[in-house]
């Protein structure tokens, strides 16, 4: 059996971790739900989702993988009473694998508009003709997803401290302060006063149960909960790490970037007449490409600084969040065929780009190839943001809070009772049952809507 690494340092767990939840689903899925389901209203529904859901589940993932120490099928084989959990971890690695397959695609288009910035060559003419033109071509959107993966790949191999741990602690601050310049930057335009206030006023009205629906969907896919990947990261934790403050950490950075997020992109956006808020997934790639343009005509210079920095942000953030998920595949492949870490990752990387390429050629030859009007790509996203990772957050809850060995919940939630956890109950009540009732409650209702 290869020797399992560990996290060197707390800040290091911390930044990890919030490196996996942070990233494409904070800066680019968020601002496009939020700019399609009304603003405000659904800031505040995806807060209470964050605190009340995803939060319990998160904990639960990080006793899960800190308790068992392995990746997240064998995780479920060494505490639960019954083999058919290992179903729940199964799931998990599939997950890992259909998220970075669609995933990888977008990081793609991001590392070619971060080169495209750099080079000065992001088009504000028609940036929805350039946009569309290049996702549809057969090869070079797959060229860029190749790269990004071999980014990705090239951390993961490193290991643990060196590679994944190293990286996060390089990446997440350079993250941080850019995030901070952008919005230093956007808030200053002129016009941006719309843009604030589209962020901070509630239209309750527009909250009806679809939004719900997206926002506890946001919720899951922006904190990386439901499938494993933190209770992978978890498996690499110290025993001395306070679980549920890590958890409130990490949930709180990727909250805080998400909204910070909004911030940079709706002002930019409202500063230029005729463009609008609810472009979709479309937003940075095109939406933004002609505010840089038309916004900073008069200073081309400041418009070149906050393209290239906002595409960096993206990448960065990017490739934080699909280490982690490439962790998942790595740590499972590697453990249960007992294979080194760089065969296991290069196997893993192999799938990925196979995955990959069909996600990419949705968008081009492949995307007449459709089920239930849905592309590969709509698919996998569909798969696993609204389907395995809310029925993995439902069973990964009702296993922490009512299957696990008595007493392991506690004793990991407090380090043995060494640690003093403010609101301890109250945490361990959310686990057991709002967590598991409220996801399944929404989760129904979304399968009932399905097959009416
Ligand atoms: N949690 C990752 C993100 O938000 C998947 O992009």
């Amino acid at each position: 059996m290869n020797k399992r690494g560990s996290f060197d340092s707390k800040l290091g767990v911390v930044l990890a971790s919030a490196g996996s939840a942070v990233g494409l689903g904070n800066i680019w899925r968020f601002p496009t739900e939020v700019g399609q389901n009304g603003g405000a209203a659904f800031i505040l529904v995806y807060i209470a989702f964050v605190l009340f859901l995803a939060l319990p589940v998160m904990v639960s993932e990080f006793v899960i993988g800190r308790s068992s120490g392995t990746n997240i099928v064998h995780a479920f084989r060494k505490l639960a009473p019954s083999r058919w959990w290992m179903t729940i971890g199964f799931m998990g690695v599939l997950a890992g694998f259909l998220v970075l397959s669609f995933y990888s695609v977008v990081a793609g288009w991001t590392l070619k508009f971060t080169v495209d910035a750099v080079a000065y060559r992001i088009s504000g003419a028609d940036p929805a003709q350039a946009f569309n033109s290049f996702v549809s071509d057969t090869w070079s959107p797959m060229l860029y997803m190749a790269i990004f993966l071999l980014f990705t790949h090239l951390v993961v191999i490193r290991g643990i401290r060196s590679g994944i741990e190293r990286y996060s602690k390089l990446m997440m601050p350079l993250l941080l302060l850019i995030i901070l310049v952008l919005v230093g930057c956007s808030i200053g335009m002129p016009g941006s006063a719309e843009g604030i206030r589209f962020l901070l006023q509630p239209d309750f009205t527009k909250v009806t149960p679809h939004v719900v629906l997206s926002a506890m969907g946001q919720a899951f896919f922006s904190l990386s909960v439901g499938i494993g990947c933190l209770a992978t990261y978890a498996s690499y934790f110290k025993k001395d790490m306070n679980l549920p403050g890590s958890a409130v950490h990490v949930c709180a950075i990727d909250t805080l970037v998400a909204i910070i997020s909004g911030f940079v992109i709706f002002p930019a956006v409202f500063s230029v007449k005729g463009v609008h808020p609810d472009a979709g997934a479309g937003l940075v790639f095109i939406t933004l490409p002609h505010v840089f343009s038309s916004a900073f005509a008069q200073m081309s210079w400041l418009g070149y600084f906050f393209s290239v920095l906002f595409y960096l942000l993206l990448l960065l953030a990017a490739l934080t969040s699909s280490i982690s998920m490439h962790e998942i595949c790595t740590s499972f492949v590697s453990e249960h065929y007992n294979l080194t870490r760089k065969k296991a990752a290069t196997l893993v990387t192999l799938v990925y780009l196979v995955l990959g390429a069909a996600c990419s050629l949705s968008f081009g030859p492949w995307k007449d190839y459709t089920l239930a009007g849905m592309t590969v790509f709509g698919w996998f996203d569909f798969a696993t943001a609204m389907f395995i990772m809310p029925l993995g957050g439902i069973f990964i809850s009702l296993f922490t809070g009512w299957c696990m060995k008595r007493g392991l919940l506690t004793d990991e939630l407090t380090n043995n009772g060494t640690l003093k956890v403010r609101g301890l109950k109250f945490l361990i009540f959310l686990i057991r049952w709002v967590a598991p009732i409220g996801v399944g409650m929404v989760f129904l209702d979304q399968v009932v809507k399905l097959f009416n």
